[in-house]
């Protein structure tokens, strides 16, 4: 235990750094919590909300990493790197420390004081079935795996009681499942407003029985400070804004929760979850909500742990990575497109390994002369390259998600696990097409005449 010592970087750092960089929009005005997802969706910076109206303790901001470039400058990164930089992160773990100092426990709140409406949890999108909370870390142990982290989303239900969104595979899910089969609660501890790593980390599919907050040391480059709850047997990041402790119900999948606006875009079905119940509040003194915005923030914040994924499933492979990108229009996590240096086979053996990862369904695979970034170039590839009968590949009854409506997850009952089909797109240069077929067009007399001489 130690109790002295910079603290590693929190949310407030992170504002720090986007506000330093231009990238941040203080509103001074009184918002209603209701309008702040409206007037984050039309600010084309991250947003921070000064004063909240019937909730003169707190204050709100969001949008931190809802673009590529905002979560490079979280990262300390080039746009371009943000994978690679995740990637080195869980290669370094670093055990987190123990300490006392806690600013997310300058306020408790206990017995007859717990009550979630003194919390600003905004209205976010059109057809949510209620308030939630976008921006989680939420922490669990298990007796035999030890601690997992992971972010889920909580939509309010009473002033005690949230639902958890656990309807996807998961170790949250299974660690909820042994303490169900035991006929016991699973006590969770939930952080609020703390550094994108603390987030990165969580949604970072870890083994079992790792400890995700060792991969967010990792990418701080030193480790997390954490603080023993107030009443819960759970640790978690000092420095968050807010944190809530309490118990998952040992009831099952069988409380309706949702529809969220979900990551995907677009509104999710209703589903059934266990009900989260709130035992304790902590906050600081000063508190500031962290309204994660949907669905941008949750996209980028899947990137570089989809992107770092590829880009090791391709080196298992021993294929030879060059770029790889997972497109917003995926929501950066259902797309994965890559460029290789293509030894022959090797178009069929990267799709392979990008479509071994999560639930990615569309892998494209380029050579290296393609820039990934253009989405011409890309094109051009696709129809060029790519011979239908040849070059595509589709895997059957592969593991997919429910909030993608294709896989009719409403067909399914409680606690079904849906499927999905798998396609590849080799867009590699044929086996016996010469790369001189795919020589680019270029003008005569190219480095003869310059443009500014004629002007
Ligand atoms: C902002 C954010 C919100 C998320 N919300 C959910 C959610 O509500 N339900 C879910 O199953 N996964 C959600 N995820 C993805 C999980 O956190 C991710 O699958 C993670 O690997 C789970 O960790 P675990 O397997 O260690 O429990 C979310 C991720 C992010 C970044």
């Amino acid at each position: 235990m130690v109790d002295s010592g910079p603290m590693s970087a929190g949310f407030r750092e992170v504002l720090k750094q986007l506000d330093d960089a231009g990238e941040l929009l203080r509103l001074p005005k009184t918002v209603d919590a209701r309008h702040v997802s409206a007037l984050m969706a039309q600010a084309p910076q991250a947003t921070f909300f000064e004063q909240i109206d019937g909730y003169p303790d707190w204050r709100m901001a969001g949008a931190l990493v809802s673009t590529r470039k905002r979560l490079a400058l979280a990262m300390g990164c080039p746009e371009a790197a943000i994978a690679t930089t995740f990637e080195r992160g869980v290669q370094r773990p670093i055990e987190p420390r123990l300490v006392e100092r806690a600013p997310c426990q300058e306020v408790v709140w206990t017995g007859d004081d717990v009550d979630l409406t003194r919390i600003p949890i905004p209205m976010m999108h059109v057809k949510d079935g209620g308030p939630y909370i976008s921006a989680t870390v939420v922490v669990a142990k298990d007796p035999e795996y030890g601690r997992n982290v992971g972010s889920y989303r909580l939509m309010y239900r009473t002033p005690r009681e949230t639902g958890i969104d656990l309807v996807s595979s998961s170790d949250m899910r299974v660690y909820y499942q042994r303490a169900l089969d035991a006929g016991r609660p699973l006590e969770i501890a939930v952080a609020i407003g703390t550094h994108p790593y603390e987030l990165l980390a969580a949604s970072y599919k870890a083994p079992i029985a790792v400890d995700e907050f060792a991969i967010a040391g990792g990418l701080h480059g030193a480790p997390v400070d954490l603080v023993r709850c107030r009443t819960v047997d759970l640790e978690v990041p000092a420095n968050a804004e807010l944190v809530l402790e309490g118990e998952l119900l040992p009831m099952g999948w069988t409380a309706d929760e949702g529809p969220f606006g979900e990551f995907s875009h677009i509104t999710g079905e209703v589903k059934w979850n266990p009900i989260f119940r709130v035992r304790a509040i902590t906050h600081r003194r000063d508190p500031i909500f962290y309204v994660l915005q949907m669905p941008w923030e949750n996209d980028w914040l899947a990137a570089p742990v989809i992107e770092a994924a590829g880009l090791q499933a391709l080196r298992i492979a021993s294929v030879e990575p060059v770029a790889i990108r997972a497109p917003v229009g995926g929501c950066c996590y259902w797309t994965l497109v890559a460029s290789i240096k293509k030894r022959p086979g090797e178009g069929k053996n990267a799709l392979l390994a990008l479509l071994s990862v999560a639930e990615v369904k569309l892998a494209i695979v380029t050579d290296d002369d393609i820039d990934i970034y253009d989405p011409d170039d890309l094109d051009w590839a696709m129809t060029f390259r790519v011979q239908a009968d040849q070059d595509v590949l589709v895997v059957s009854g592969a593991r997919g998600k429910h909030i993608d409506p294709s896989v009719r997850a409403a067909a399914l009952g409680k606690g079904g696990l849906p499927t999905t089909a798998k396609l590849g797109i080799d867009a590699t240069i044929p086996e016996g097409v010469p790369r001189s077929h795919y020589e680019r067009l270029r003008y005569f007399a190219k480095d003869a005449v310059r443009l500014e001489d004629y002007r």
